[in-house]
């Protein structure tokens, strides 16, 4: 393949993963619980539901017997005008309230997060999801890696304006707020991805501030952690060239890569950029050609970000995709 037909394969998959919807695209729903703490609220869920949907009937059968007056002008229900209204107005709502009130108390309570859990922070940007693991030194975005069937304490806080954590199957929300921390935990029954999302507006791209929790087993996600602490092997020649051109074309002002004189923070870091499933938050697959297509031109796919077009000769291009997906 010459380096213009591969090129050309790039922005094609690219084009793919940005028109033709070839996005990565799980489920996310909040009643189809895969935790424990999901598992609570879909409960509650539920019961509210039902609950409701028993007071909603009743209301709309009292209203059409109102309507088509099927009571008699003079006619008074067994308990009296204002025996209707006290029982109907005040006894009923309580009798349907209170216990609800008691179990959404019940489930607030049950989700307090467990001790001796593994802490991941994480940092909501404008429109990216950072995550650092402070006992491991390691640093990643858009994907949370965790061990299934263990509770994760997650320490959540924001870089600008205030986002929202949710993975619905999960756990509920939780806001990330500026100069604040607040704790929150999630767990994963079984290994898995779970698709999350911010839930509170916080520009132009919120729609597309996704993220993915990849629930591990326990020796894999032991495994995972390993690899991510090990040297790396030597890069090829390609690659070496692909990190002088990461240095060379600009990407060092604003992205970190451990061991390439890059530490700046504006940008997500990329030490582990080939280790990850999505680009972009969540927005498309990352394959090479995708990946191609983002450094050539990310605005295109993602507009209103801070990431400028990128200008670079073909081979330079892929010299840099080389090296970026070699850092696993
Ligand atoms: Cu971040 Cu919406």
């Amino acid at each position: 393949m010459t380096v213009q037909s591969k090129l050309g394969f790039a922005y094609a998959a690219t084009a793919c993963g940005a028109i033709a919807g070839c996005r990565v695209n799980e489920t996310q729903s909040a009643i189809h619980p895969a935790g424990p703490a999901a598992a609570e609220i879909a409960w509650l869920w539920w019961l509210m539901f039902w609950a409701f949907t028993a007071v909603f009937f009743l209301v709309l059968t009292l209203l059409t017997m109102a309507i088509l007056r099927r009571l008699p002008q003079d006619a008074l229900p067994p308990l009296g005008r204002t025996g209707f209204i006290v029982a109907g107005g005040i006894a009923l709502p309580v009798f349907v309230v209170t216990p609800l009130l008691i179990l959404s108390l019940r489930t607030s309570a049950a989700l307090h997060l467990p001790e001796d859990a593994l802490t991941i922070e994480v940092r909501g940007h404008m429109w990216w999801w950072e995550v650092r693991y402070p006992d491991h030194g390691i640093v990643t975005a858009n994907e949370i890696r965790i061990p299934a069937g263990e509770p994760v304490r997650l320490e959540l806080t924001s870089a600008d304006v205030i986002h929202s954590f949710w993975v619905p199957s999960l756990n509920g929300k939780r806001d990330l707020i500026p100069g604040l921390q607040n704790t929150f935990w999630i767990q994963a029954d079984q290994p898995g991805r779970y698709r999350g999302q911010c839930a509170e507006y916080c520009g132009t791209q919120h729609a597309n501030m996704g993220f993915h929790v990849v629930a591990l087993t326990p020796n894999e996600f032991r495994s995972w952690i390993a690899k991510r602490q090990q040297p790396r092997p030597p890069l090829s020649g390609e690659q070496q060239r692909g990190a002088e051109i990461f240095r060379e074309a600009g990407c060092v002002k604003c992205h970190t890569v451990a061991g390439n004189k890059a530490q700046n923070e504006i940008g997500p870091d990329l030490t582990h950029i080939g280790s990850r499933d999505t680009l972009g938050a969540a927005l498309i697959p990352n394959t090479p050609g995708n990946l191609a297509g983002w450094i050539a031109n990310a605005p295109a796919l993602k507009p209103g970000i801070e990431m400028p077009p990128t200008y670079l000769p073909p081979d330079d291009l892929l010299a840099l995709v080389a090296y970026l997906e070699s850092l696993q």
